[in-house]
C-alpha cells in the first residue's frame, strides 16, 4: 500500500515535468538489440560496463559518429580523418591506431586518460574536437538515432562517448596469420623462419614478451624502452611522479607492418630500424625499464639473419580482413 502511494506522489509529481516536453515523434522506438561481440576463446573476456552493454544501435550510431565530421566543432575532420582503416584506423605520423582497444584502460601515450573507453571517448568528443551538441541536437536524423540507442530525447557528451566506445569495442583484430596458427580448427603453420622469430621474440633472446606478451601484444602499461639517454617526460606529464619519465604506453604490435612510422614521436621509418634499436641502439638512463635487461649493453644483440626471423615473426601478426571489414567501414558510403 505504501509503495502505491508512493508511486502515485512520484508520478503525481513528475506529470507536469513530462507534460511539457515535445511528445516522442511516431516511429522513434527504445528498444535495443544486443549485440554479440565474437572474438576467439584465447582471448581474454572483455569487460563492458554494466550501464553501456553493447547494442545494434548504439554501435551504428558510434561508427556514424567516428566518420562524421559534424562532431568537430569546426566540420573539419572526422576522427576517421586521422584513424583510416586502410592503416588498422591509424595514418602515417604519431597516431595511435585503434585495434582491440577494448581490453586497454589507459590511453594515449602519455596515459592522459585513464579508464574505459567511454573515459577516453570522453575526452576525444567534449575536450578534443569540442562537439556542438545543438548541431546534433538539430540534425534530421540524430536525434532519433539516439533515442533508439539509449531511450534519451537530449543528446548529452555521455550518450556520444557511450556510443563510441560500444563502435570502439566491435573494432577487434583476431585473424591474423598468428591467429590461424593459434586456431586448432585452421590447419595453418608458421614458416620456419617466422617460428625462428616468434622464439626470439618469446624467449629472453629478444624479450619483447615481457611488455608486447600475451594475445594482444600489449601489457597496456606504461615503460621507457631505452630510446633516449635524456627522455621526455612521457607518463611522468599526468602523474607528475619522476619515476615514470620516459615511460610511454606499449603500443600493440598486432598490424605493426602497417602503422609506421613508428614511436610515439614516429622517429624510425621501418620495422628494420625498430628492430637495430632493440638490437643495439638501446640507451640507459635512471627510470629505464628493468626488463631492459640489455640495456647496459646496447641491446639483444642480434645478428642479421636474426633480425630478419624476428621481422618475419612480426608480420604474422598483420590481420588484412580488419582493414576490410565491412561492419567497420564508412556507413556513408555503402
Ligand atoms: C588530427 C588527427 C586526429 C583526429 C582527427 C583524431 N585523432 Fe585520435 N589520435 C590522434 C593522435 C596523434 C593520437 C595519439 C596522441 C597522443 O597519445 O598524445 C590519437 C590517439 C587516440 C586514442 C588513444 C589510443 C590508445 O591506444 O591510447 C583514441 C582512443 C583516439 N585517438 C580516438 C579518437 C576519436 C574517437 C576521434 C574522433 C572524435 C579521434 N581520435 C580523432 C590523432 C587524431
Ligand atoms: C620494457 C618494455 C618493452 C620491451 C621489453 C619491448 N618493448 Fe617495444 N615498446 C615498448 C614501449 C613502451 C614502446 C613505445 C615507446 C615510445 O614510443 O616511446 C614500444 C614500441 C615498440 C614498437 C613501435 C610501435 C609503434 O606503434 O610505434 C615496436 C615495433 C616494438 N616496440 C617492438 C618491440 C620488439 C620487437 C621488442 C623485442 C626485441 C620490444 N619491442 C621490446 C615497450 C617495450
Amino acid at each position: 500500500m505504501k509503495r502505491t502511494i508512493l508511486l502515485l506522489g512520484v508520478l503525481i509529481w513528475t506529470l507536469p515535468y513530462c507534460t511539457k516536453e515535445k511528445p516522442i515523434d511516431p516511429g522513434w522506438e527504445y528498444d535495443p538489440t544486443p549485440f554479440n561481440l565474437e572474438y576467439p576463446d584465447f582471448f581474454p573476456i572483455l569487460e563492458i560496463p554494466a550501464d553501456n552493454p553493447t547494442t545494434v544501435q548504439g554501435v551504428l550510431l558510434g561508427r556514424m559518429l567516428y566518420y562524421d565530421p559534424i562532431l568537430h566543432k569546426d566540420s573539419t575532420e572526422a576522427c576517421a580523418s586521422c584513424h583510416q582503416q586502410a592503416f588498422s584506423f591509424s595514418k602515417p605520423g604519431n597516431i595511435i591506431p585503434h585495434i582491440n582497444l577494448g581490453w586497454s584502460g589507459a590511453f594515449l601515450w602519455n596515459g592522459k586518460i585513464q579508464g574505459t573507453l567511454e573515459d577516453i571517448m570522453l575526452f576525444e568528443s567534449r575536450d578534443f574536437f569540442e562537439t556542438d551538441l545543438s548541431r546534433l541536437q538539430n540534425h534530421p536524423d540524430y536525434p532519433k538515432r539516439f533515442y533508439e540507442a539509449f531511450g534519451d530525447k537530449e543528446i548529452t557528451y555521455e550518450h556520444i562517448a557511450k556510443a563510441m566506445a560500444q563502435f570502439e569495442r566491435t573494432m577487434i583484430s583476431a585473424n591474423s596469420k598468428y591467429d590461424q596458427y593459434l586456431d586448432p580448427d585452421q590447419f595453418v603453420f608458421l614458416e620456419d623462419e617466422e617460428f625462428l622469430g616468434y622464439d626470439i621474440f618469446f624467449s629472453e633472446k629478444g624479450d619483447c614478451f615481457h611488455c608486447h606478451g600475451g594475445i594482444l601484444f600489449t601489457d597496456n602499461r606504461f615503460h621507457n624502452n631505452g630510446l633516449d639517454a635524456n627522455p621526455e617526460p612521457g607518463l611522468s606529464e599526468i602523474t607528475g611522479d619522476p619515476f615514470d619519465v620516459g615511460r610511454f604506453k606499449t603500443p600493440t604490435l598486432r598490424n605493426i607492418e602497417l602503422t609506421g612510422p613508428y614511436m610515439h614521436d614516429s622517429r624510425y621509418e621501418t620495422l628494420e630500424e625498430v628492430i637495430d634499436f632493440y638490437s643495439e641502439g638501446l640507451k640507459n638512463s635512471p627510470t629505464v625499464d628493468p626488463l631492459m635487461k640489455n640495456v647496459y649493453k646496447g641491446g639483444i644483440q642480434l645478428t642479421p639473419q636474426e633480425k630478419g626471423y624476428l621481422l618475419a615473426f612480426l608480420k604474422t601478426l598483420t590481420d588484412t580482413t580488419y582493414l576490410h571489414n565491412p561492419a567497420l567501414e564508412d556507413p556513408f558510403h555503402e
